[in-house]
């Protein structure tokens, strides 16, 4: 197929592409830059450098990239920033993806890919968590990507646009070539493994005092590999809706930490801090639907395996993508 990629420079961007153009499909990157790196771009892959914000633009590269399919990654995806500045989440997950909706339906696309987040349930009335699950958010990230599959179911009752919403747990890991380098590093496998690299002096914990059992917030953790899988998987004619991606176990900050010790072999530090806001407690997934009607397998569904493919990549990387 002939598949258009929004934010196919970043972290789960790039692995995607670089599956699909294992699996044969011809691929066009729409990225601006903002977050990713041209060096995460396998160079099989047709690049565009632009915005989503530009209309004219992106129905342009759609329609000569003679797109089939579309997989939107191109998001910012913070929490904690989020709470910050709720507006730059608003304007660019929101009003920019719906340039990239109405390009997608004039230019005929047949399938829609959407790469959407559990940060759209808030806190759970209960773990697993199951796709019919109140959507509540707590933070304007989640609320943006709430937003957009609202969006998106509209645009196939009315459009016909079918679509797959897959909603990530947390991304994790690394392909041999691709791996998570953001320039400004929030998330937690990276940060604890700069400092087995020595390149920080300390890990930090925010919030000791969640009600879980060693008071840090617990979360699903999936790799990015298996993300990819479910993508190739979504692209079938005929699948539709929406689908939880994680493993079903959930893992402490604490026991995120110490797995990072175990891989690593080097002992990390760590400072306890408040609270971050927007953090729910816990997140984890029940995926049985992927499972069931996607025929998703995961193939790192251990948590010590994810993060050895993320310390594989950061110490041949130490300093991330060059660009
Ligand atoms: N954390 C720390 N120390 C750090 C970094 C994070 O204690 O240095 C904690 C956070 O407070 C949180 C947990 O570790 O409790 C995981 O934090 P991340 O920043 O790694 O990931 P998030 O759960 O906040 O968010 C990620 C993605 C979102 C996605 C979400 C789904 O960034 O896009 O997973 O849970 F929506």
């Amino acid at each position: 197929m002939n598949v258009f990629v929004t934010g196919g420079a970043g972290y789960i961007g790039s692995i995607c592409v670089e599956e699909l153009l294992n699996a044969g499909h011809q691929v066009t990157v729409y990225d601006n830059l903002s977050e990713g790196h041209r060096s995460a771009v396998d160079p099989r892959a047709k690049f565009v450098q632009n915005s989503l914000s530009d209309a004219a633009s992106v129905k342009q590269v759609l329609q000569k990239s003679k797109a089939e399919a579309v997989m939107h990654f191109a998001a910012n995806a913070l929490v904690g920033e989020s709470m910050a500045n709720p507006g730059k989440y608003f304007r660019n997950n929101v009003a920019s993806g719906l340039n990239l909706l109405d390009a997608a339906v004039e230019c005929g696309v047949k399938k829609f890919v959407f790469s959407s987040t559990c940060a759209t349930y808030g806190p759970p009335d209960r773990v697993p968590m199951t796709e019919d699950l109140p959507q509540r958010p707590i933070n304007p990230y989640g609320e943006s990507k709430l937003m957009f599959e609202k969006m998106l179911t509209w645009y196939q009752r009315i459009h016909g646009l079918e679509f797959v919403a897959f909603r990530y747990f947390n991304a994790a890991g690394a392909s041999g070539k691709y791996g998570e380098h953001h320039r400004i590093e929030t998330h937690l496998i990276p940060n604890v493994l700069k400092v087995a690299l020595d390149q920080k002096p300390h890990a930090e914990i925010f919030g000791t005092d969640y009600p879980t059992p060693d008071g840090t917030c617990i979360r699903d953790y999936i790799h990015i590999a298996d993300l990819a899988q479910a993508h190739m998987l979504g692209l079938a004619p005929g699948t539709q809706g929406f689908y939880n991606l994680g493993n079903g176990d959930g893992y402490s900050v604490r026991e995120v930490i110490a797995a990072c010790e175990k891989v690593s072999g080097k002992r990390v530090p760590v400072v306890e801090q408040p609270r971050r806001p927007g953090d729910p407690p816990r997140l984890v997934a029940a995926a049985e639907k992927a499972r069931r009607e996607l025929g998703w397998t995961p193939k790192y569904p251990k948590l010590e395996d994810i993060v050895t493919t993320a310390w594989a990549w950061h110490k041949a990387h130490p300093d991330g993508y060059p660009d």
